[in-house]
């Protein structure tokens, strides 16, 4: 373990306004840190309750170092397990998805009840209590139907505190009443931190992404090209907000909430002119969400803490979440939902709908390990934010701030 004096000495080295020290980009030390301190306890999504619509139906995810299993349980209830045999540990669920009536560890055969009682052990000494063999829980927390995991329940924030504030941002959208039309994954040779930085800013849009750039009219204005294109946003935002605010839609950004380190925005924006949503032409792609009612030419975006991200149009709904692997290797999860009822084929076609966010994810993986490249090198030495990349510095400040806080 990195003393944290080293890791004090790394904090105090920043300077506002930079990127991180290569140390926090690449060292294992600190990444144990960053889980056992920052991420661990955070809510972080992992999935929709339409993956497992039935009781025994399970899907698991590995991230942070942990193995979970997440299941839907005898009463309907959602939970979330140690995918770890309480017997010598070996893992329980060996497949990424399926259904099962009762867990059962093929080394040695002990089998577990969906609720995570121990169903079952064979020749174990006298005096043992199975009560105390149980699978360790994770907390689980559902929002508009999303699935959010903590490894760290005794440590998590408040959910309801957290997530309140931003519901009425999505309550539109009936986000619960979707399902998952596509699921990609993306490995990123890359720190975590690589990731959510890139996310967070769009100063690297306009020559990397021409698919987003085409269907999103702030990233021509932000930069200027042409002058002409601020105006010309300005004019399209004030039109567009004024029509929202007149279909009762909420717009701008919410409030930034901030719950035991952990942080939950939301905010509603407007595409560009004539795009009904983020797709190849800005043409539809699916059936209207919940109660959108049209194509309004709007966006929602938001973040669940640092690693979980939602995105929704009038149409579609995107999540990201991006799961740490360890400290140069990050598996970012992208599900595209749709209404429910809405049958692949007929009413969308899954390749038009993971377009846009395909395209742009792929674009976006060769950015952040060329970046993970540049800072794993000798000469590498930490840079200025620009003013177009605000977010990501403030990202850096307040990771800073909470790492310091844990030693
Ligand atoms: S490790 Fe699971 S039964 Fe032995
Ligand atoms: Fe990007």
């Amino acid at each position: 373990m990195r003393s944290s004096t080293e890791l004090r000495y790394l904090i105090d080295g920043h300077r506002r306004g930079e990127n991180l020290a290569a140390p926090f980009y690449l060292h294992e030390e600190i990444f144990a840190h960053e889980v056992s301190a920052v991420l661990g306890p955070q809510w972080l999504m992992v999935g929709h309750a339409s993956l497992i619509p039935k009781p025994g139906d399970y899907f698991t995810v590995d991230a942070l170092g942990a193995a979970v299993v997440i299941v839907r349980g005898g009463n309907d209830d959602i939970n979330a397990f140690h995918n770890v045999c309480r017997h010598r540990g070996a893992r329980l669920c060996e497949d990424a998805s399926g259904h099962a009536a009762l867990f059962r560890c093929r080394y040695h055969g002990w089998s577990y009840k969906l609720s995570g009682e121990l169903a079952a052990w064979r020749h174990m000494p006298e005096g043992l209590d199975p009560a105390a063999y149980g699978l360790r829980r994770c907390g689980v927390t559902l929002f508009e139907g999303l699935i959010l995991v903590s490894l760290l329940p005794e440590a998590a924030p408040d959910a309801a505190k957290l997530l309140a504030p931003v519901r009425e941002y999505w309550e539109r959208y009936d986000l619960s009443a979707c399902k998952v039309a596509a699921e990609r994954t993306y490995d990123i040779t890359a720190n975590w931190k690589l990731c959510i930085e890139n996310n967070l800013e769009c100063y690297h849009c306009l020559p990397n992404h021409p698919e987003y750039t085409a269907v999103n009219a702030f990233v021509r204005a932000d930069e200027r090209v042409p002058p002409a294109a601020v105006d010309e946003f300005a004019a399209y935002q004030r039109t567009w907000a004024a029509d929202m605010g007149s279909h009762g839609v909420r717009t701008g950004r919410s409030e930034l909430v901030e719950v035991a380190g952990q942080l939950c925005r939301a905010g509603t924006w407007p595409l560009a002119p004539g795009k009904c949503t983020a797709s190849r032409d800005g043409s539809p792609l699916a059936p209207l969400l919940g109660r959108v009612g049209r194509y309004d030419e709007s966006v929602t975006t938001g973040c669940i803490g640092f690693l979980s991200y939602v995105m929704a149009t009038s149409d579609y709904a995107l999540t990201v979440t991006y799961l740490p692997v360890d400290a140069r290797r990050t598996r970012a999860v992208m599900r595209w939902l749709v209404r429910r009822e809405a049958v692949a084929g007929r009413d969308y076609d899954v390749d038009a709908l993971c377009y846009v966010w395909d395209e742009t994810t792929k674009q976006d993986k060769q950015l952040i390990e060329i970046n993970a490249a540049g800072v794993g090198a000798m000469g590498f030495v930490p840079g200025p934010y620009s003013l177009l990349e605000t977010l990501a510095a403030d990202f850096v400040e307040r990771y800073l701030a909470l790492m310091q806080a844990s030693l």
